[in-house]
């Protein structure tokens, strides 16, 4: 346990130390990546550890998500049942953070004023203090008082959290935070701040610890990963094909992905970089969001469906087997049948491989929700089924097309069917199953396609180029 618990420990604080912690995430990539390191943090400060139910816990945090959907309420419904779990025992501890508390911190405290801490995604790693702050008080006042702190303190948490701990064989790095792009429908530049990134030897360094516990694959992370600008000891910055250069020189790491990046940040450096690096993977997430040059310019994207495009066919001059995933948005306020037809067309034309596709909603304070809107909902649904049929249909297309080839897949797990079965990912990021042994955990083998499944592919290995390599399979398979 750390310094900061023997310091500030006391008999307030004591009702939940080593107790049981649940944490609810919504939402994204960034907030799964947040969960995992407020747990490790409060495991550290704390001792807590993590559980599956309310009953279980003393403390439940909340990590939330507003990009889309009636977040708010969603919220506050969880609150509801959560406030008769904490009167079944007075002492257990309720937390709200993400981007909902960043947004609506001071209504939350108003509609549920039994929440504890208030936290923001970039304050997280002061939740040991928040929470024994709100303790303290309770001790003293004999009523609770929400402890609320979602200020955009800079990236000082990286600072604040614990030595990263792997838990397999890829593991998530966040290099940068925020978005300063402030597309019109979106409330990520509200909710999250500004883009700021972690400086170039801080991220080098906890992918060395992180491969030094046997980690191969590295997923770089930020809301625009690609606008990385990071400081180098002599004050030069580094961007994102500067850092996958150093990255691949780290003993172990050898495959390198990012995520999700913006069309109007890929420099030719990044371009590039699909020629230069190996250790890329053939995959790129690019959000375009419509085909239509005309809601581009509505939603702020500063770019046109051309320049759009271009990007992709340079990427594929590197990398012809390319496999593109993007995020649409249907029925933008105004989206015209033609401007649909421009995003159809243009799906149709680049082929895309797995996507995320949504229903415009409009999100409080954003610029696009106060534009008029005379398209109905049951046209917007329509037009999104139409569109996911395509992407659907482009995304099988992609998997029967793999059956027969070879593909270098990084085992991960055993299969969730059978003990003498491997499950790994390949470049494209799809799962496949294959007859293999545990110690293959951790290796990248060759796996030639034999059947393609709706989520899954099947395969046997017919090569395991690494097969001499002592890699300490056993520990992968106790996490
Ligand atoms: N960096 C990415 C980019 O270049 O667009 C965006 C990250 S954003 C948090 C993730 C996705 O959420 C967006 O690409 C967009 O498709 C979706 N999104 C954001 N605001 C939305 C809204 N108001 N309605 C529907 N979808 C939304
Ligand atoms: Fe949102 Fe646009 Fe940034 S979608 S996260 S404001 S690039």
């Amino acid at each position: 346990m750390s310094d900061l618990l023997t310091k500030q420990g006391s008999s307030s604080n004591d009702s939940i130390v080593g107790g049981g912690l649940l944490i609810k995430t919504y939402g994204c990539q960034m907030n799964e990546y947040d969960s995992e390191k407020m747990a490790n943090l409060l495991e550290n400060t704390h001792g807590l550890r993590l559980v599956e139910t309310p009953e279980e816990a003393d403390v439940v945090l909340m990590n939330t998500c507003s990009v889309r959907e009636k977040a708010q309420e969603k919220v506050f419904d969880e609150l509801g049942k959560w406030k008769k779990w904490k009167a079944e025992k007075p002492n257990r501890v309720i937390g709200v953070g993400g981007c909902v508390a960043s947004q609506e911190g001071k209504v939350i405290r108003q509609r549920a004023p039994y929440v504890d801490v208030i936290f923001g995604p970039q304050t997280l790693h002061r939740l040991p203090n928040m929470i024994n702050d709100a303790l303290g008080a309770r001790a003293r006042d004999g009523k609770a008082k929400a402890v609320i702190d979602i200020s955009f303190p800079e990236i000082e948490k990286f600072d604040h959290l614990p030595k990263p701990e792997s838990t397999g064989v890829s593991a998530f790095v966040s290099i940068m935070e925020g978005c300063s792009k402030y597309c019109t429908f979106c409330v990520v530049p509200y909710t999250r701040g500004e883009e700021v990134s972690r400086p170039f030897n801080d991220v080098l360094a906890e992918i060395r610890t992180l491969a030094e516990q046997g980690v191969r694959e590295i997923n770089l992370l930020g809301q625009n990963v690609n606008a990385y600008r990071g400081v180098m000891s002599d004050g030069d910055i580094a961007d994102l094909a500067i850092l996958m250069h150093a990255v691949r020189l780290i003993p172990g790491i050898d495959r390198i992905r990012y995520t999700t990046s913006h069309p109007n940040e890929m420099t030719s450096n990044i371009i590039n970089a699909f020629g230069e690096i190996p250790e890329l993977v053939s995959h790129l997430h690019l959000p375009i969001q419509s085909g239509s040059d005309r809601i581009l310019a509505l939603m702020k994207r500063n770019h046109l469906a051309l320049e759009y495009k271009s990007i992709i066919r340079k990427v594929r001059a590197h990398r012809p087997n390319l496999s593109l995933s993007g995020d649409f948005i249907i029925g933008f306020p105004g989206e015209t049948h033609a401007d649909f037809e421009a995003t159809m067309k243009l799906v149709e034309e680049l082929k895309y491989d797995r996507s995320f596709s949504f229903i415009y909603s409009p999100r409080p304070g954003t610029p696009a929700s106060s534009l008029p809107d005379d398209v109905s909902m049951d046209e917007k649904k329509q037009r999104l089924y139409a569109l996911q049929a395509l992407l659907n249909e482009q995304t099988q297309a992609i998997s029967a097309a793999m059956i027969g080839t070879k593909q270098r897949v990084l085992v991960e797990r055993l299969s969730r069917r059978s003990t003498d079965e491997m499950a790994g990912r390949t470049e494209n990021n799809r799962v496949v199953n294959f007859p293999g042994r545990i110690d293959m955990i951790g290796q990248f083998v060759e796996v030639e396609i034999h059947e393609a499944l709706t989520n899954s592919l099947r395969g046997e290995v017919v090569d395991e180029p690494e097969a001499g390599l002592q890699r300490d399979a056993a520990r992968y398979y106790a996490l």
